[in-house]
């Protein structure tokens, strides 16, 4: 009797794990309060962001959900009042930059999927025999499949093709496969860690406004940065003016996004 080839990712995930955390009562409507009452702030008042309030937001944004959690990202927080002036420059002088307590530059990693899966590694190797097999199997051999595209993106494309022809007959991972697809899988995970701090924030009584009305590369070269780490966006920080939102919050009506199928 053929025996019948489980999915892809089944074997690898399948669960015979025996570590539980359980699930942390949470207040709901503390939780709406701070979504719903983050803004795009455009002007803060004068008052500072307590330095500890702003490490913890930041340690916070570190914890969001991320891709194979090889962590794509970095955070620049900018102190010297040198650069706070070229940033703010850079955000091309908008008041949610110039008018802000704070400013935070958030970079997209594409590159880290190597440097993280290293540390990854690492500390698989700590672990010893603790370590289960599974996950070995993922960073040492799934994941540079899965990112790492090769010169000019030519091993992308030989998987690609592989993977086109396996998804003729089953459901089969695709992306990414070249390096617009590795920006976008970095910026993905950027992009959580990015709400995350925005929420933080607003939960520690501040505001926030990500910005990307900016000059990029200026930003890049000021930070030191290379190809293919890529500026996600500028986030700013403080509490705001009295004047500080625009207006009220505007969304469409939900129907044309939310779909059940
Ligand atoms: C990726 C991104 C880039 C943004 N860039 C800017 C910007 O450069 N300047 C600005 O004032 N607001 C910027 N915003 C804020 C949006 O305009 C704002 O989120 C939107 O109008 C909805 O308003 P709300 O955030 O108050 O709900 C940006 C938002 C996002 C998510």
């Amino acid at each position: 009797m053929a025996t019948e080839k489980k999915p892809i990712l089944n074997e690898l995930f399948e669960s015979r794990n025996s570590y539980i955390e359980k699930a942390e009562k949470i207040k709901k409507e503390d939780f709406i309060k701070t979504i719903k009452s983050r803004r795009s702030v455009r002007n803060y008042n004068q008052e500072p962001v307590i330095e500890k309030h702003m490490k913890e937001c930041l340690e916070l944004a570190l914890l969001a959900p991320n891709s194979s959690n090889l962590q794509p990202w970095e955070f620049f927080w900018v102190k010297s009042k040198e650069n706070k002036k070229k940033i703010i420059s850079y955000c091309l002088g908008q008041p949610a930059a110039s008018t802000a307590q704070e400013l935070v530059v958030a970079v997209a990693r594409p590159d880290y999927w190597k440097v993280n899966q290293k540390r990854m590694l690492k500390l698989i190797d700590e672990m010893g025999e603790k370590a289960p097999k599974s996950i070995k199997k993922y960073y040492g051999v799934i994941v540079p499949l899965a990112y790492n595209q090769g010169l000019f993106s030519i091993r992308g494309y030989i998987k690609k093709l592989a993977m086109e022809l396996r998804g003729i007959k089953k459901p089969t991972p695709r992306e990414p496969y070249n390096k617009r697809g590795m920006a976008i899988w970095a910026h993905k995970s950027t992009a959580l860690a990015c709400e995350n701090l925005m929420l933080s924030l607003r939960a520690y009584g501040y505001d926030s406004c990500p910005m990307e009305g900016i000059d990029s590369k200026r930003i890049k070269k000021l930070l030191g940065l290379r190809n293919p780490a890529e500026i996600s966006m500028v986030i700013s920080a403080g509490k705001r003016a009295i004047n500080g939102v625009y207006g009220k919050q505007v969304r469409f009506n939900s129907s044309y996004f939310i779909h059940e199928i």
